[in-house]
Protein backbone atom coordinates (compact mmCIF):
# COMPACT_ATOMS: atom_id res chain seq x y z
CA UNK A 1 0.00 0.00 0.00
CA UNK A 2 2.58 2.25 1.26
CA UNK A 3 3.59 2.00 -2.94
CA UNK A 4 0.75 3.84 -3.93
CA UNK A 5 0.78 7.78 -4.72
CA UNK A 6 1.23 9.88 -1.76
CA UNK A 7 -0.47 13.61 -1.72
CA UNK A 8 -1.43 15.75 1.18
CA UNK A 9 -5.01 14.31 0.99
CA UNK A 10 -4.40 10.98 1.92
CA UNK A 11 -6.65 10.06 4.72
CA UNK A 12 -5.86 7.17 7.18
CA UNK A 13 -8.18 6.49 9.52
CA UNK A 14 -6.98 4.27 12.75
CA UNK A 15 -9.57 2.77 15.29
CA UNK A 16 -8.26 1.20 18.46
CA UNK A 17 -9.79 -1.64 19.64
CA UNK A 18 -7.10 -3.17 21.37
CA UNK A 19 -8.66 -2.88 24.73
CA UNK A 20 -10.91 -5.57 26.46
CA UNK A 21 -13.58 -3.88 28.23
CA UNK A 22 -13.45 -5.24 31.80
CA UNK A 23 -16.56 -3.53 33.05
CA UNK A 24 -18.48 -4.99 30.66
CA UNK A 25 -17.80 -8.59 32.25
CA UNK A 26 -17.83 -10.56 29.17
CA UNK A 27 -16.40 -13.34 27.33
CA UNK A 28 -16.91 -11.24 24.30
CA UNK A 29 -14.38 -8.36 23.81
CA UNK A 30 -16.17 -4.76 24.44
CA UNK A 31 -15.98 -3.88 20.53
CA UNK A 32 -17.48 -7.06 19.61
CA UNK A 33 -21.09 -6.85 21.46
CA UNK A 34 -23.70 -5.86 19.53
CA UNK A 35 -26.04 -2.74 19.48
CA UNK A 36 -29.08 -2.19 16.87
CA UNK A 37 -27.88 -5.27 14.50
CA UNK A 38 -24.15 -4.78 14.28
CA UNK A 39 -21.12 -4.68 16.49
CA UNK A 40 -19.95 -1.38 18.42
CA UNK A 41 -16.92 -1.37 15.96
CA UNK A 42 -18.92 -2.30 13.10
CA UNK A 43 -20.82 1.11 13.48
CA UNK A 44 -17.90 3.37 14.32
CA UNK A 45 -16.77 1.54 10.45
CA UNK A 46 -19.69 2.16 8.90
CA UNK A 47 -19.56 5.81 10.03
CA UNK A 48 -15.80 5.48 8.81
CA UNK A 49 -16.67 4.29 5.16
CA UNK A 50 -18.17 7.29 4.50
CA UNK A 51 -15.28 9.26 4.40
CA UNK A 52 -13.69 7.12 1.99
CA UNK A 53 -10.17 6.75 3.36
CA UNK A 54 -7.18 5.14 1.27
CA UNK A 55 -6.97 3.08 4.28
CA UNK A 56 -8.32 1.91 7.76
CA UNK A 57 -5.92 0.57 10.45
CA UNK A 58 -7.37 -1.42 13.39
CA UNK A 59 -5.47 -1.71 16.25
CA UNK A 60 -5.73 -5.37 18.25
CA UNK A 61 -4.97 -6.88 21.28
CA UNK A 62 -7.40 -8.11 23.29
CA UNK A 63 -8.94 -11.46 21.50
CA UNK A 64 -7.55 -10.46 18.23
CA UNK A 65 -8.13 -13.43 16.25
CA UNK A 66 -12.23 -12.70 17.04
CA UNK A 67 -11.36 -8.64 16.45
CA UNK A 68 -9.50 -9.55 13.43
CA UNK A 69 -11.92 -11.75 11.56
CA UNK A 70 -14.86 -9.93 12.50
CA UNK A 71 -13.04 -6.48 11.51
CA UNK A 72 -12.03 -8.51 7.97
CA UNK A 73 -15.39 -9.04 7.20
CA UNK A 74 -16.17 -5.44 7.07
CA UNK A 75 -12.96 -4.18 5.71
CA UNK A 76 -11.34 -6.82 3.32
CA UNK A 77 -8.61 -4.51 2.86
CA UNK A 78 -7.89 -3.17 6.94
CA UNK A 79 -4.24 -3.21 7.64
CA UNK A 80 -4.11 -5.09 11.01
CA UNK A 81 -1.72 -3.60 13.70
CA UNK A 82 -1.29 -6.01 17.19
CA UNK A 83 -0.65 -4.35 20.11
CA UNK A 84 1.02 -6.69 22.06
CA UNK A 85 1.29 -4.22 25.34
CA UNK A 86 -1.39 -2.11 26.20
CA UNK A 87 0.60 0.84 27.27
CA UNK A 88 -1.96 3.79 26.03
CA UNK A 89 -3.33 5.54 23.20
CA UNK A 90 -0.31 6.84 22.28
CA UNK A 91 1.25 3.48 21.79
CA UNK A 92 -1.85 2.39 19.82
CA UNK A 93 -1.25 4.78 17.33
CA UNK A 94 2.46 4.26 17.08
CA UNK A 95 1.62 0.53 16.38
CA UNK A 96 -0.74 1.43 13.58
CA UNK A 97 1.73 3.85 11.98
CA UNK A 98 4.27 1.46 12.19
CA UNK A 99 2.38 -1.13 10.60
CA UNK A 100 0.66 0.45 8.14
CA UNK A 101 3.97 2.11 6.89
CA UNK A 102 1.45 6.05 6.92
CA UNK A 103 3.69 8.65 6.95
CA UNK A 104 1.53 11.67 4.83
CA UNK A 105 -1.54 13.14 4.59
CA UNK A 106 -4.00 13.29 6.98
CA UNK A 107 -4.53 10.31 10.06
CA UNK A 108 -8.09 10.75 12.21
CA UNK A 109 -8.14 8.34 15.20
CA UNK A 110 -11.22 6.89 16.42
CA UNK A 111 -12.09 4.03 18.49
CA UNK A 112 -14.27 1.22 18.12
CA UNK A 113 -17.18 1.71 21.16
CA UNK A 114 -18.84 4.70 20.12
CA UNK A 115 -21.88 3.09 18.15
CA UNK A 116 -23.77 6.38 18.06
CA UNK A 117 -20.83 8.01 15.79
CA UNK A 118 -22.43 9.41 12.36
CA UNK A 119 -20.02 9.89 9.00
CA UNK A 120 -21.39 12.83 8.44
CA UNK A 121 -19.77 14.41 11.59
CA UNK A 122 -16.62 12.72 11.14
CA UNK A 123 -16.32 14.34 7.44
CA UNK A 124 -17.44 17.58 8.73
CA UNK A 125 -14.59 17.31 11.65
CA UNK A 126 -12.09 16.02 8.76
CA UNK A 127 -13.16 19.20 6.97
CA UNK A 128 -12.17 21.53 9.48
CA UNK A 129 -9.19 19.85 9.96
CA UNK A 130 -7.97 20.28 6.50
CA UNK A 131 -9.31 23.73 6.15
CA UNK A 132 -7.90 25.31 9.08
CA UNK A 133 -4.28 23.55 8.13
CA UNK A 134 -3.56 22.46 11.95
CA UNK A 135 -1.30 20.11 13.11
CA UNK A 136 -3.64 18.52 15.58
CA UNK A 137 -7.54 18.59 15.92
CA UNK A 138 -9.63 17.66 18.69
CA UNK A 139 -13.50 16.46 18.44
CA UNK A 140 -14.31 17.84 21.42
CA UNK A 141 -17.76 18.04 23.16
CA UNK A 142 -19.04 20.39 26.05
CA UNK A 143 -20.53 18.03 28.52
CA UNK A 144 -22.78 18.30 32.13
CA UNK A 145 -20.86 15.41 33.58
CA UNK A 146 -17.26 15.71 32.07
CA UNK A 147 -16.07 12.92 34.88
CA UNK A 148 -13.83 10.52 33.52
CA UNK A 149 -13.11 12.07 29.52
CA UNK A 150 -9.75 14.11 29.19
CA UNK A 151 -10.43 18.10 29.77
CA UNK A 152 -9.55 20.35 26.82
CA UNK A 153 -7.13 23.41 28.24
CA UNK A 154 -7.39 26.97 26.60
CA UNK A 155 -5.51 29.80 26.79
CA UNK A 156 -6.66 33.17 27.82
CA UNK A 157 -7.35 33.62 24.00
CA UNK A 158 -9.40 30.87 23.51
CA UNK A 159 -6.40 28.95 21.92
CA UNK A 160 -6.13 25.05 22.87
CA UNK A 161 -2.97 24.19 24.33
CA UNK A 162 -3.75 20.56 25.62
CA UNK A 163 -5.60 18.12 27.05
CA UNK A 164 -5.70 16.85 30.53
CA UNK A 165 -6.28 13.38 31.36
CA UNK A 166 -9.25 12.99 34.77
CA UNK A 167 -6.51 11.25 37.03
CA UNK A 168 -3.76 13.79 36.25
CA UNK A 169 -6.17 16.79 36.52
CA UNK A 170 -5.76 19.61 39.23
CA UNK A 171 -9.20 20.11 40.72
CA UNK A 172 -9.76 23.47 38.99
CA UNK A 173 -9.23 21.49 35.38
CA UNK A 174 -12.04 18.40 36.87
CA UNK A 175 -14.36 21.70 36.40
CA UNK A 176 -13.75 22.11 32.68
CA UNK A 177 -16.92 21.27 30.62
CA UNK A 178 -15.00 20.78 27.43
CA UNK A 179 -13.77 17.12 26.44
CA UNK A 180 -12.19 15.66 24.10
CA UNK A 181 -14.05 12.65 22.75
CA UNK A 182 -11.19 10.76 21.79
CA UNK A 183 -11.30 11.70 18.09
CA UNK A 184 -9.02 13.29 16.77
CA UNK A 185 -6.84 14.69 13.42
CA UNK A 186 -3.29 14.88 12.39
CA UNK A 187 -1.15 15.72 9.94
CA UNK A 188 0.46 12.68 9.61
CA UNK A 189 4.47 13.52 9.20
CA UNK A 190 3.75 16.07 12.62
CA UNK A 191 2.12 12.80 14.45
CA UNK A 192 4.99 10.31 13.02
CA UNK A 193 7.69 12.41 14.63
CA UNK A 194 5.89 13.46 17.46
CA UNK A 195 4.87 9.64 18.63
CA UNK A 196 8.22 8.91 20.15
CA UNK A 197 8.60 11.59 22.21
CA UNK A 198 5.46 11.02 24.31
CA UNK A 199 6.51 9.45 27.47
CA UNK A 200 4.14 7.71 30.20
CA UNK A 201 5.19 9.77 33.14
CA UNK A 202 1.58 10.51 34.23
CA UNK A 203 -0.48 9.13 36.55
CA UNK A 204 -1.60 6.10 34.06
CA UNK A 205 1.97 4.93 33.84
CA UNK A 206 0.37 5.20 29.97
CA UNK A 207 1.92 7.11 26.43
CA UNK A 208 -1.36 9.53 26.18
CA UNK A 209 -1.96 10.14 22.60
CA UNK A 210 -3.67 13.12 24.15
CA UNK A 211 -0.07 14.67 24.72
CA UNK A 212 0.93 15.32 20.98
CA UNK A 213 -0.92 18.31 21.74
CA UNK A 214 0.88 19.89 24.01
CA UNK A 215 4.04 18.54 22.04
CA UNK A 216 2.69 20.59 18.75
CA UNK A 217 2.13 23.47 21.16
CA UNK A 218 5.99 23.39 22.05
CA UNK A 219 6.64 23.03 18.42
CA UNK A 220 4.82 26.46 18.04
CA UNK A 221 2.42 24.44 15.77
CA UNK A 222 -1.53 25.27 15.54
CA UNK A 223 -3.98 22.87 17.13
CA UNK A 224 -7.54 23.54 17.81
CA UNK A 225 -11.11 21.42 19.16
CA UNK A 226 -14.06 22.01 17.01
CA UNK A 227 -16.94 21.08 19.57
CA UNK A 228 -19.85 18.58 18.03
CA UNK A 229 -22.96 19.46 19.18
CA UNK A 230 -24.62 15.83 19.74
CA UNK A 231 -22.11 15.05 21.97
CA UNK A 232 -23.91 11.49 22.15
CA UNK A 233 -22.33 10.46 18.96
CA UNK A 234 -18.53 10.19 20.83
CA UNK A 235 -20.15 8.65 23.94
CA UNK A 236 -18.79 4.72 24.43
CA UNK A 237 -20.72 2.16 26.14
CA UNK A 238 -18.26 0.81 29.03
CA UNK A 239 -20.50 -1.37 30.68
CA UNK A 240 -24.18 -2.86 29.87
CA UNK A 241 -26.10 -0.58 31.53
CA UNK A 242 -24.48 1.90 29.05
CA UNK A 243 -25.11 -0.37 26.42
CA UNK A 244 -28.70 -0.74 26.73
CA UNK A 245 -28.76 3.18 27.33
CA UNK A 246 -27.13 3.69 23.96
CA UNK A 247 -29.13 0.99 22.54
CA UNK A 248 -32.09 2.38 23.03
CA UNK A 249 -31.06 5.92 22.31
CA UNK A 250 -29.87 5.11 18.73
CA UNK A 251 -32.88 2.97 18.17
CA UNK A 252 -35.06 6.36 18.90
CA UNK A 253 -32.61 8.01 16.49
CA UNK A 254 -33.14 5.26 13.61
CA UNK A 255 -36.88 4.82 14.37
CA UNK A 256 -37.25 9.28 13.94
CA UNK A 257 -35.09 8.59 11.15
CA UNK A 258 -37.96 6.27 9.22
CA UNK A 259 -40.45 8.57 10.54
CA UNK A 260 -39.29 10.92 8.63
CA UNK A 261 -38.96 9.20 5.40
CA UNK A 262 -42.75 8.23 5.77
CA UNK A 263 -43.31 5.35 7.68
CA UNK A 264 -45.79 5.29 10.43
CA UNK A 265 -44.67 3.85 13.36
CA UNK A 266 -47.43 3.78 16.25
CA UNK A 267 -45.00 3.23 18.99
CA UNK A 268 -41.76 4.45 19.04
CA UNK A 269 -41.02 3.20 22.36
CA UNK A 270 -42.01 -0.45 21.48
CA UNK A 271 -40.58 -0.68 18.07
CA UNK A 272 -37.50 -1.89 17.80
CA UNK A 273 -35.36 -1.65 13.91
CA UNK A 274 -31.73 -2.30 13.15
CA UNK A 275 -29.23 0.10 11.51
CA UNK A 276 -29.08 -2.13 8.44
CA UNK A 277 -33.31 -2.33 7.71
CA UNK A 278 -34.76 -0.84 5.09
CA UNK A 279 -38.06 0.56 4.80
CA UNK A 280 -40.51 1.93 1.73
CA UNK A 281 -42.52 5.28 2.66
CA UNK A 282 -45.83 3.71 4.00
CA UNK A 283 -45.06 1.09 5.26
CA UNK A 284 -47.14 0.83 8.80
CA UNK A 285 -45.54 -1.00 12.22
CA UNK A 286 -48.01 -1.25 14.98
CA UNK A 287 -46.46 -1.80 18.67
CA UNK A 288 -44.36 -4.44 19.84
CA UNK A 289 -43.00 -5.25 16.51
CA UNK A 290 -38.92 -5.64 16.08
CA UNK A 291 -37.17 -5.51 12.46
CA UNK A 292 -33.97 -7.06 12.57
CA UNK A 293 -31.16 -7.64 10.49
CA UNK A 294 -31.12 -6.68 6.68
CA UNK A 295 -34.84 -7.08 6.62
CA UNK A 296 -36.22 -5.08 4.10
CA UNK A 297 -39.78 -4.36 3.72
CA UNK A 298 -42.02 -2.83 0.83
CA UNK A 299 -44.68 0.20 0.72
CA UNK A 300 -47.64 -0.24 2.06
CA UNK A 301 -46.94 -2.90 4.24
CA UNK A 302 -48.27 -3.41 7.86
CA UNK A 303 -46.03 -5.13 10.22
CA UNK A 304 -47.03 -6.20 13.65
CA UNK A 305 -48.38 -5.82 16.62
CA UNK A 306 -46.12 -7.98 18.04
CA UNK A 307 -43.59 -9.47 15.31
CA UNK A 308 -40.01 -9.85 15.14
CA UNK A 309 -38.80 -10.50 11.22
CA UNK A 310 -34.94 -11.22 10.87
CA UNK A 311 -33.63 -11.06 7.63
CA UNK A 312 -36.65 -11.17 5.75
CA UNK A 313 -38.05 -9.51 2.55
CA UNK A 314 -41.37 -8.45 3.09
CA UNK A 315 -43.71 -7.43 -0.58
CA UNK A 316 -45.64 -4.41 -1.16
CA UNK A 317 -48.82 -4.26 0.81
CA UNK A 318 -48.42 -7.82 2.90
CA UNK A 319 -49.68 -8.25 6.74
CA UNK A 320 -47.62 -9.66 9.15
CA UNK A 321 -49.32 -9.76 12.91
CA UNK A 322 -48.22 -11.67 15.60
CA UNK A 323 -45.54 -13.49 13.68
CA UNK A 324 -42.20 -14.96 14.12
CA UNK A 325 -40.20 -14.92 11.02
CA UNK A 326 -35.89 -15.25 10.22
CA UNK A 327 -34.37 -15.46 6.62
CA UNK A 328 -38.11 -15.36 4.68
CA UNK A 329 -39.76 -13.84 1.49
CA UNK A 330 -43.07 -12.23 2.09
CA UNK A 331 -44.72 -11.90 -1.10
CA UNK A 332 -46.70 -8.89 -2.16
CA UNK A 333 -50.03 -8.47 -0.58
CA UNK A 334 -49.48 -11.97 1.37
CA UNK A 335 -50.94 -12.42 4.64
CA UNK A 336 -49.38 -13.83 7.64
CA UNK A 337 -50.41 -14.83 11.25
CA UNK A 338 -51.69 -14.11 13.45
CA UNK A 339 -49.34 -16.17 15.44
CA UNK A 340 -47.36 -17.64 12.72
CA UNK A 341 -43.57 -19.04 12.59
CA UNK A 342 -42.16 -19.13 9.29
CA UNK A 343 -38.25 -20.54 9.52
CA UNK A 344 -35.56 -20.21 6.91
CA UNK A 345 -36.18 -20.94 3.48
CA UNK A 346 -39.87 -19.88 3.31
CA UNK A 347 -40.72 -17.95 0.48
CA UNK A 348 -44.35 -16.60 0.31
CA UNK A 349 -45.68 -16.10 -3.36
CA UNK A 350 -47.99 -13.15 -3.90
CA UNK A 351 -51.69 -13.24 -1.88
CA UNK A 352 -50.57 -16.40 -0.43
CA UNK A 353 -51.50 -17.10 3.12
CA UNK A 354 -49.55 -18.45 6.60
CA UNK A 355 -52.54 -18.57 8.88
CA UNK A 356 -53.27 -19.05 12.64
CA UNK A 357 -50.30 -21.75 14.74
CA UNK A 358 -48.57 -22.29 11.54
CA UNK A 359 -44.99 -22.97 10.88
CA UNK A 360 -43.19 -22.97 7.74
CA UNK A 361 -39.40 -24.24 7.10
CA UNK A 362 -37.89 -24.37 2.98
CA UNK A 363 -41.19 -24.32 2.36
CA UNK A 364 -42.47 -22.21 -1.04
CA UNK A 365 -46.14 -21.23 -1.39
CA UNK A 366 -47.18 -20.35 -5.37
CA UNK A 367 -49.09 -17.30 -5.64
CA UNK A 368 -52.48 -17.56 -4.19
CA UNK A 369 -51.58 -20.53 -2.16
CA UNK A 370 -53.15 -20.58 1.61
CA UNK A 371 -52.24 -22.67 4.67
CA UNK A 372 -55.15 -20.66 6.77
CA UNK A 373 -54.50 -23.02 10.14
CA UNK A 374 -52.55 -25.35 12.72
CA UNK A 375 -50.07 -26.80 10.67
CA UNK A 376 -46.45 -27.70 10.01
CA UNK A 377 -45.32 -27.24 6.77
CA UNK A 378 -41.24 -28.05 6.26
CA UNK A 379 -39.23 -28.81 2.66
CA UNK A 380 -42.59 -27.98 0.92
CA UNK A 381 -43.74 -26.89 -2.88
CA UNK A 382 -47.02 -25.86 -2.95
CA UNK A 383 -48.35 -24.77 -6.39
CA UNK A 384 -50.38 -21.78 -6.93
CA UNK A 385 -53.96 -21.16 -5.52
CA UNK A 386 -53.58 -24.75 -3.17
CA UNK A 387 -55.55 -24.49 -0.24
CA UNK A 388 -53.92 -27.18 2.84
CA UNK A 389 -56.72 -27.91 5.24
CA UNK A 390 -56.45 -27.30 8.49
CA UNK A 391 -54.25 -29.14 11.09
CA UNK A 392 -51.41 -30.73 8.37
CA UNK A 393 -48.55 -31.70 8.99
CA UNK A 394 -45.68 -32.50 6.15
CA UNK A 395 -43.86 -35.15 7.60
CA UNK A 396 -40.56 -34.50 6.95
CA UNK A 397 -37.97 -36.48 8.45
CA UNK A 398 -38.20 -39.69 8.48
CA UNK A 399 -35.21 -39.87 11.20
CA UNK A 400 -32.27 -40.03 8.96
CA UNK A 401 -33.14 -37.08 6.48
CA UNK A 402 -35.21 -34.57 5.51
CA UNK A 403 -37.34 -35.27 2.31
CA UNK A 404 -39.60 -32.77 0.37
CA UNK A 405 -42.88 -32.39 -0.52
CA UNK A 406 -44.69 -31.58 -3.83
CA UNK A 407 -48.51 -30.00 -3.61
CA UNK A 408 -50.05 -29.09 -6.81
CA UNK A 409 -51.59 -25.92 -8.25
CA UNK A 410 -55.50 -25.92 -7.30
CA UNK A 411 -54.91 -28.63 -4.88
CA UNK A 412 -58.01 -28.85 -2.39
CA UNK A 413 -57.10 -31.04 1.35
CA UNK A 414 -59.10 -32.45 4.02
CA UNK A 415 -58.26 -31.41 7.53
CA UNK A 416 -55.78 -33.37 9.53
CA UNK A 417 -53.64 -34.57 6.81
CA UNK A 418 -50.57 -35.86 7.29
CA UNK A 419 -47.79 -36.09 3.83
CA UNK A 420 -45.32 -38.03 4.37
CA UNK A 421 -42.27 -37.07 2.16
CA UNK A 422 -41.36 -37.50 0.12
CA UNK A 423 -44.36 -37.39 -1.81
CA UNK A 424 -46.20 -35.88 -4.74
CA UNK A 425 -50.25 -34.14 -4.78
CA UNK A 426 -50.65 -33.79 -8.16
CA UNK A 427 -52.51 -30.38 -9.59
CA UNK A 428 -56.08 -30.31 -8.98
CA UNK A 429 -56.16 -32.97 -6.67
CA UNK A 430 -57.67 -33.30 -3.35
CA UNK A 431 -57.48 -35.31 -0.13
CA UNK A 432 -60.14 -36.04 2.39
CA UNK A 433 -60.61 -35.78 5.87
CA UNK A 434 -57.44 -37.47 7.91
CA UNK A 435 -55.66 -39.03 5.01
CA UNK A 436 -52.29 -40.11 5.25
CA UNK A 437 -50.51 -39.47 2.09
CA UNK A 438 -47.70 -41.95 1.46
CA UNK A 439 -48.14 -42.84 -2.30
CA UNK A 440 -47.95 -39.86 -4.97
CA UNK A 441 -51.41 -38.77 -5.87
CA UNK A 442 -52.25 -38.12 -9.22
CA UNK A 443 -53.66 -34.73 -10.63
CA UNK A 444 -57.31 -34.76 -10.35
CA UNK A 445 -57.50 -38.03 -7.55
CA UNK A 446 -59.14 -37.48 -4.72
CA UNK A 447 -57.08 -39.81 -2.11
CA UNK A 448 -58.47 -41.16 1.05
CA UNK A 449 -56.99 -43.38 3.56
CA UNK A 450 -58.16 -45.61 6.76
CA UNK A 451 -60.85 -48.05 7.09
CA UNK A 452 -64.41 -47.01 6.75
CA UNK A 453 -65.94 -45.75 10.13
CA UNK A 454 -67.15 -48.72 12.39
CA UNK A 455 -69.34 -48.35 15.43
CA UNK A 456 -69.02 -50.97 18.00
CA UNK A 457 -72.48 -50.67 19.68
CA UNK A 458 -72.72 -50.82 23.49
CA UNK A 459 -69.01 -51.16 24.12
CA UNK A 460 -68.96 -48.34 26.51
CA UNK A 461 -71.62 -50.27 29.05
CA UNK A 462 -69.52 -53.20 28.60
CA UNK A 463 -66.04 -52.72 28.84
CA UNK A 464 -65.96 -49.42 31.02
CA UNK A 465 -69.22 -50.48 32.89
CA UNK A 466 -69.60 -48.33 35.80
CA UNK A 467 -67.98 -45.10 34.87
CA UNK A 468 -69.46 -41.94 34.80
CA UNK A 469 -68.86 -42.36 30.76
CA UNK A 470 -71.02 -45.57 31.05
CA UNK A 471 -74.05 -43.90 32.90
CA UNK A 472 -74.02 -41.23 31.00
CA UNK A 473 -74.40 -43.78 28.03
CA UNK A 474 -77.16 -45.56 29.76
CA UNK A 475 -79.02 -42.20 30.93
CA UNK A 476 -79.24 -41.55 27.11
CA UNK A 477 -80.33 -44.98 25.75
CA UNK A 478 -83.29 -44.57 29.04
CA UNK A 479 -84.39 -41.25 28.91
CA UNK A 480 -87.48 -40.14 26.98
CA UNK A 481 -87.18 -38.79 24.13
CA UNK A 482 -83.33 -39.06 23.58
CA UNK A 483 -81.76 -39.96 20.06
CA UNK A 484 -79.30 -42.38 20.08
CA UNK A 485 -77.17 -42.99 16.66
CA UNK A 486 -75.73 -46.43 17.13
CA UNK A 487 -76.87 -47.83 13.51
CA UNK A 488 -73.20 -48.41 12.27
CA UNK A 489 -71.90 -47.69 9.42
CA UNK A 490 -69.19 -44.09 7.76
CA UNK A 491 -69.58 -42.99 4.75
C1 LIG B 1 -9.34 8.49 26.22
C2 LIG B 1 -8.60 9.80 26.04
C3 LIG B 1 -9.40 10.92 26.67
C4 LIG B 1 -10.78 10.98 26.08
C5 LIG B 1 -11.47 9.62 26.18
C6 LIG B 1 -12.73 9.63 25.38
C7 LIG B 1 -6.22 9.28 26.04
C8 LIG B 1 -4.97 9.24 26.83
N1 LIG B 1 -7.30 9.67 26.67
O1 LIG B 1 -9.40 8.22 27.61
O2 LIG B 1 -8.73 12.13 26.47
O3 LIG B 1 -11.54 11.95 26.74
O4 LIG B 1 -10.64 8.58 25.63
O5 LIG B 1 -13.45 8.44 25.59
O6 LIG B 1 -6.17 9.00 24.87
N2 LIG B 1 -6.69 1.55 23.61
C9 LIG B 1 -5.86 0.76 22.88
N3 LIG B 1 -4.63 0.49 23.37
C10 LIG B 1 -4.20 0.99 24.55
C11 LIG B 1 -5.07 1.80 25.30
C12 LIG B 1 -6.32 2.08 24.79
O7 LIG B 1 -6.21 0.29 21.80
O8 LIG B 1 -3.07 0.70 24.92
C13 LIG B 1 -8.02 1.82 23.08
C14 LIG B 1 -9.10 1.32 24.02
O9 LIG B 1 -9.51 -0.01 23.67
C15 LIG B 1 -10.22 2.31 23.79
C16 LIG B 1 -9.49 3.60 23.40
O10 LIG B 1 -8.20 3.22 23.02
O11 LIG B 1 -11.04 1.93 22.70
C17 LIG B 1 -9.44 4.60 24.55
O12 LIG B 1 -8.73 4.05 25.64
P1 LIG B 1 -9.22 4.25 27.13
O13 LIG B 1 -8.29 3.53 28.02
O14 LIG B 1 -10.67 3.97 27.23
O15 LIG B 1 -8.97 5.80 27.31
P2 LIG B 1 -9.79 6.79 28.22
O16 LIG B 1 -9.23 6.75 29.59
O17 LIG B 1 -11.24 6.58 28.05
MG1 LIG C 1 -12.58 5.00 27.49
Amino acid sequence: MSERPMNEHELTVVVLAAGGGTRMKSKTVKVLHPIAGRTMIGHVLAAVRTLEPHRVVAVIGHQREQVATHVRELVPDVVLAVQEVLDGTGGAVRVAMETSGTSRGTVVVATGDTPLLEGESLRKFVADHRAAEQAVSILSGIVADPFGYGRILRNDEGDVEGIVEEKDATPQQREIAEISSGILAFDAEFLVGALPRLTNDNAKGEYYLTDTVRIAREDGLTVGAFPIDDVAQTEGANDRVQLAEMGRELNRRIVTRWMRDGVTVMDPATTWIDADVKLAEDVTILPGTQLLGATVVAEDAVIGPDTTLKDCEVGAGARVVRAHAELSVIGDGAEVGPYARLRPGTILGTRSKIGTFVETKNAHLGDGAKVPHLSYVGDAEIGEQANIGAGTIFANYDGIAKHRTKVGRWFRGGSNNTFVAPVELGDGSSTGGGTVVRRNVPPGALAVSGGPQRNLPGWVPSKRAGTPQAEAAEEAHRGPGRASDDQGGGH
